[in-house]
């Protein structure tokens, strides 16, 4: 059983009974401190120098190789190499250059109720469409143009340039993530000699071949030829997207080719399967809710006033406070990313707890997110709970309850993508259809790359008829 998987069953069972914020436990003989207290997150994650990401080969890092289809993105480096290569990676995802994206992403939204429309009063995994959706997001956002792997889907013949077909890249995308959660179970010392690890580097190495090709691809409208001081190519907005935005300013932040294939890759592992697993999770959901279904389609099809949702705008989205409300309640009760690893740098102090330098500390959002001295009713889904009028009743009882991205120097970079991509998705899928679990169907969440159900996400969906 994954120290993950201990964690979310026993360790929180433990963690309630005993009343207390942080329990230690040993996993294959090595000493992991579980922490789930808000204070003691935030020392934690905000802490440029007591503690750092594991780092590869340390207890408790990922194992080898999928630490290894990290690369030298940001989510593995330290110090100031991290400091630098985040600085270089931010402005695309500032709030408003992501508005820039929200017609890309309202697009996908159409496609995706268009692709699940096609197989209404059927029993269906609804998770590889919305696996797609967001891989056509991140494609948009990392590279400046979706991988067409929606339309690939509906059957339309789509192809990216010499990548190759949209189908082989959602097919090294699925073997890539079926790897990735065999491998998230192993201890770190067997994952090298699975098979998975052998099926998951070439899924890899199939990957990173698309971010070369379309990095080269890029390269040749003049990015690489541009010194630091001169204005960006013809055609090239660096504003729309990650990858344009580094390679226009490479020799600023001395970005290597390798480099920024790297970042684009880390920005597929980080944003595709994260965003998917939280919407996945929201509609799990409120299949037991088909009253918040109708509230929320009633909203957004107000706010859309006549128009279809691929014409969403931000502002409709912010509009819509139930949609908004429904996708922070599953960021809260199902965080993607379940836990966060750090290791002690020095002899330090937790919660009162002496950490020995070298300790791995698993800063736990699922735990924190569950916690009932922190949020009423802490194990239902309640999107209720962030609407003002119920907020007294039902909103948590501190304000850093809530940290589903993290905090601090390593926290989510992708935030505020997610935080349009999933609630556009969400409104584009109930403004055209009601949702219902499929007969004899409930999620078993599990850790994978980030978290998943290990019965996936069956549903049935229908037209709306009233
Ligand atoms: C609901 C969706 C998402 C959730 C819950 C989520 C959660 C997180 C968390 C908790 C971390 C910090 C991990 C740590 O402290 O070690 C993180 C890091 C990161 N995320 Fe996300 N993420 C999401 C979506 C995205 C998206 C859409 C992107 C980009 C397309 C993205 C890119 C990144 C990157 C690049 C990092 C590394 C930041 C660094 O090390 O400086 N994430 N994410």
């Amino acid at each position: 059983m994954s120290c993950e998987r201990l964690f979310v069953e026993d360790a929180g069972r433990w963690l309630d009974e005993n009343r207390t914020d942080v329990v230690s436990s040993y996993f294959l003989g090595r000493h992991v401190i579980h922490v789930r207290d808000p204070d003691a997150i935030q020392q934690i994650a905000r802490s440029a120098g007591d503690f750092e990401d594991p780092g590869a080969g340390a207890p408790g890092s990922p194992p080898g190789p999928l630490r290894a289809l990290l690369g030298g993105s940001l989510a593995a480096l330290r110090g100031d190499a991290h400091a630098r290569e985040r600085e270089a990676m931010s402005a695309p995802f500032e709030a408003s250059y992501v508005e820039a994206h929200v017609p890309f992403v309202a697009g996908a939204a159409a496609d995706l109720a268009r692709a699940l429309a096609q197989s209404h009063g059927y029993a269906r995994d609804v998770g590889e469409l919305v696996r797609r959706a967001a891989l056509d997001t991140v494609g948009a956002v990392g590279f400046g143009a979706g991988f067409g792997a929606l339309e690939a889907a509906m059957g339309r013949d789509v192809y990216l340039g010499s990548a190759g077909p949209p189908d082989r890249l959602m097919g090294a995308w699925l073997d890539l993530t079926r790897a990735a959660r065999a491998l998230a179970r192993a201890p770190a010392w067997l994952a090298w000699l699975l098979p998975a690890a052998r099926r998951l580097r070439a899924a890899a190495a199939e990957l990173r071949g698309t971010a070369e090709e379309m990095i080269r691809q890029r390269a040749s409208q003049g990015g690489f030829q541009r010194g630091a001081d001169e204005s960006p190519a013809e055609g090239v907005d660096e504003a729309r997207d990650v990858l344009s935005h580094l390679l226009a300013n490479r020799f600023r932040y001395g970005l290597s080719a390798d480099q920024i294939r790297d970042e684009v890759m880390g920005l597929l592992v980080g944003g595709v399967d994260t965003t998917a697993a939280t919407l996945c999770a929201c509609l799990a959901a409120l299949c037991e809710r088909p009253g918040l279904q109708r509230g929320i389609r009633d909203e957004v099809l107000r706010a859309l006033d006549g128009r279809g949702v691929a014409e969403l705008t931000g502002a409709d989205l912010r509009a819509c406070t139930l949609l908004q409300a429904t996708w922070k309640e599953a960021l809260r009760l199902y965080p993607a990313a379940v836990a966060a690893g750090r290791t002690a740098t020095r002899d330090t102090e937790v919660c009162g707890y002496h950490i020995p330098r070298g300790a791995l500390l698993g800063v736990s959002f699922w735990e924190l997110h569950r916690n009932p001295a922190l949020w009423p009713r802490a194990l239902e889904f309640l999107p209720e709970r962030w609407l003002a009028e119920y907020q007294a009743e039902l909103g948590p009882t501190r304000r850093d309850a809530f940290m589903p991205f993290s905090v601090g120097p390593r926290a989510c970079l992708g935030a505020p993508l997610a935080d349009v991509e999933g609630p556009a998705l969400l409104a584009g899928i109930l403004a055209a259809m009601r949702l219902e679990p499929a007969p004899g169907w409930r999620p078993d969440y599990v850790q994978g790359l980030s978290l998943e159900s290990a019965t996936g996400f069956r549903m049935v969906t229908h037209e709306w008829t009233f």
